[in-house]
């Protein structure tokens, strides 16, 4: 800015000095067709050849021609793109200098960042209206500076070690290894100034999982093998009537152990023959359930009665491996009971109320 300002006096001052001197010495002969969009006035040699409101006064390129030194060019002029104007003289008047200046970043054509503009006879303001078209800015240079100090790194061909980030002094690097190895050692490490590790490279050993357990009452199906790699998946499937607990599938995970550990669970006999149960749904006679038995994991409910009074109330056991135990409240029925009372057996009779299972 302050750059500019200073080159546009140079320049305005340099064109001044220059029009002064030309306007002192002599006019230029006429140079017709030589300034565009110009309508000279009528040439002259002194003022009496023009009219009594002319004088005959250098018009530039014009040469000596009779002008109106009051008339006037444009101003102020509409706002320019990327420029301003600046009278230079105190009125818009023959002769008078305009100065157009490029807004910062911007150049005309000529690489000059202001033009000089003067109101001539025809009152228009001389030379074509400047276009001041934005600097382009080159890139900065790409100094090379060579390779930066730096630390070795892993071989390659030797490690499985995976790095990531540059090896150069001061920067921290971070290690990994591929699908089905670990790292042992530091996961990170940085490049002292004197090209110095601070650690050693970590190295990548190899996981797998040692064969799986076996299963009772089940089967494997896998390969078999010393080693299993990690991501390796075996099936599991139980004898008849074995349930499995735990999925079905399971997996060799990356720090070398399987992903789960099913078993083959055994039914449960229901104890219980002369009283009705409730096996997740409707009160049942055991020998309507299919084979009298229940899966791991089911539960079943009984019927207990109240000490004192006629009432009965439920207690909950589950199935857990082929063992289910009745609770210790509940009591077979004997079998004149169940043939001969059955509808005074326990699981018959009426349910306590909340009230009655508050003393039990
Ligand atoms: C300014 O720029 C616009 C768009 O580029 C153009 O249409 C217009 O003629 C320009 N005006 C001048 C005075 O150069
Ligand atoms: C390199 O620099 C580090 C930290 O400044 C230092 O601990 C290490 O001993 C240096 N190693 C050698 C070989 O000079
Ligand atoms: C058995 O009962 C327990 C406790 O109420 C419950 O969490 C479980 O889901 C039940 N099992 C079945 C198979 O309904």
């Amino acid at each position: 800015m302050e750059r500019s300002l200073v080159l546009l006096s140079v320049w305005a001052l340099a064109s001044i000095l220059a029009l002064l001197l030309v306007a002192a010495e002599e006019c230029p002969e006429r140079i017709l067709g030589n300034e565009r969009k110009r309508n000279c006035p009528r040439n002259c040699k002194q003022d009496k050849d023009c009219g009594s409101k002319r004088q005959c006064l250098c018009d530039g390129q014009c040469g000596l021609s009779c002008v109106v030194p009051s008339r006037t060019c444009p101003w102020p002029l509409a706002p320019g793109n990327n420029s301003e104007a600046h009278l230079l003289s105190p009125t818009p008047s023959f002769s008078a200098l305009l100065a157009i200046r490029c807004l910062p970043g911007y150049t005309m054509a000529n690489g000059l960042d202001a033009a000089i503009r003067r109101c001539q006879g025809d009152r228009q303001w001389s030379g074509d209206e400047p276009v001041c078209t934005a600097i382009a800015f080159l890139p900065p240079p790409v100094v090379d500076k060579g390779p930066l100090p730096s630390c070795e790194l892993p071989e390659p061909d030797v490690s499985l070690v995976i790095v990531e980030g540059e090896p150069t002094v001061g920067t921290t690097i971070r290690y990994s290894c591929p699908s089905g190895y670990v790292l042992v050692g530091n996961s990170e490490n940085v490049c002292h100034s004197n090209q110095t590790w601070h650690f050693p490279h970590p190295i990548c050993q190899r996981m797998f999982c040692p064969p799986p357990a076996e299963v009772e009452n089940g089967y494997l199906v896998a390969v078999q093998r010393r080693e299993y790699d990690v991501g390796d998946t075996i099936y599991y499937l139980c004898k008849k009537t074995y349930s499995l607990d735990g999925p079905n599938r399971v997996t060799c995970l990356s720090d070398g152990s399987w992903s789960a550990n099913p078993f083959c669970r055994a039914r449960c006999p229901i104890p219980a023959q002369r009283s009705r149960i409730i096996i997740d749904g409707p009160k049942r006679w055991p020998y309507d359930v299919t084979d009298g038995v229940v899966q791991h994991g089911e539960n079943v409910t009984f019927f207990c009665k109240h000490p004192r009074k006629q009432c009965s109330y439920t207690a909950m056991e589950t199935c857990f491996d082929g063992q289910l135990q009745a609770p210790s409240c509940y009591m077979e029925p004997t079998w004149l009971q169940y043939k001969l009372f059955p509808h005074r057996l326990v699981s018959e009779i009426d349910s306590c109320s909340p009230a009655d299972l508050d003393d039990l």
